[in-house]
């Protein structure tokens, strides 16, 4: 049984390959690459937990230098339904803690013949600077206020599920884009896809390099005009771990200029759909109503999590596989 859904799987694929053996931003990756993890992570969603062995054999490093519930337990569940080890390290419980640097703990793990590492770190820059010292796949999963691309991912697979394309539609995103990974990354694959992208927030929470990185995106300061003709509203959770709560005057002020509630919401098109990266601060950017509405895919991201993150960990390392990067040890 499981030998014919591996066979499935290999007919989707069509021997398609990545371009690519780590997955650092959104930028590393062609709308071929994008279309051919669309593609898989379809069928595996349709097969829920079942084991398969894609993966057998292989070894995934799972390494959290920040907390994290939805990102770490899927590209666990992910490697781990795939077949491979996977091992989970946090801040907390290795050397880092000690002194050692976080390329040394990657080049550490890599010599335990491992095949990806998944990295989660508050520096921005690291992912792409472990895949020059490391032969194992890096995998970004969230990286300072810069990108968060298996987000990115899983948030365009379910746009793109829901309205059957990106293209043409309009992504409106909410809150604070200063330090959102998420938006980094959904942003760019927005724009690959043929979207429309826009913004709206305090002028406080927005980068000041926004309009040269995101080309054509449209900033709004007035959240009724925002609304009006988008597709899909993303809310994103005030980062206060990394300070944002001092570039609004408090959560309240913030709640009732930018925060979602049913009022807001239906001002968006009348098929529009509701997201959330997690984890969501109820009565804050969304109101708690909001969560559980029928437009609402805050849960069907999670789950379309798991499918893509398995696309993306079984491409990498597959193609990865017997082929040695080119990487200087330090
Ligand atoms: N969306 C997201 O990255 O959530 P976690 O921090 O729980 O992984």
């Amino acid at each position: 049984m499981n030998k014919e859904i591996e066979k499935k799987l290999e007919q989707i694929r069509k021997k398609r390959d990545l371009s690519i053996t780590d997955l650092c931003s959104i930028d590393d990756l062609s709308k071929k690459d994008i279309e051919l993890i669309f593609d898989l992570a379809q069928e595996f969603k349709k097969i829920g937990n079942k084991k398969l062995d894609l993966l057998k054999n292989k070894t995934i490093f799972n390494t959290f230098f920040e907390n994290s519930t939805r990102t770490r337990s899927s590209f666990e569940l992910a490697g781990k339904t795939l077949g491979a080890n996977t091992i989970n390290i946090t801040a907390d419980t290795t050397s880092v803690k000690k002194g050692e640097t976080i390329v040394d703990t990657a080049q550490t793990v890599d010599s335990l013949n491992a095949d990806a590492i998944v990295v989660r770190t508050s520096y921005a820059g690291i992912p792409a600077q472990l895949k020059k010292h490391v032969n194992a796949c890096i995998v970004n999963a969230g990286e300072g206020c810069q990108e968060h691309p298996s987000q990115g991912l899983l948030d365009g697979f379910t746009i793109t599920e829901h309205f059957d394309s990106l293209k043409n539609k309009t992504v409106l995103v909410i809150g604070d884009l200063l330090h959102s990974r998420v938006f980094g990354s959904l942003g760019r694959i927005v724009l690959k896809l043929g979207g429309n992208l826009r913004i709206c927030a305090p002028e406080t929470l927005i980068h000041k390099d926004t309009k040269k990185v995101f080309k054509g995106i449209k900033i709004f300061s007035d959240i009724n005009k925002a609304l009006k003709g988008v597709d899909v509203v993303y809310t994103l959770r005030v980062q206060t771990e990394r300070g944002a709560q001092g570039y609004v005057p408090n959560l309240k002020e913030f709640s009732k200029a930018f925060g979602i509630n049913a009022e807001r919401f239906a001002m968006a098109n009348k098929n529009a759909i509701l997201m959330h990266p997690g984890p969501v601060i109820r009565n804050i950017e969304v109101s708690s109503d909001l969560v559980a509405h029928k437009n609402s895919k805050i849960l069907t991201q999670v789950n379309n999590g798991l499918a893509v993150r398995k696309a993306i960990l079984w491409l990498l390392i597959d193609r990865r596989d017997g082929k040695i990067k080119k990487i200087t040890r330090i």
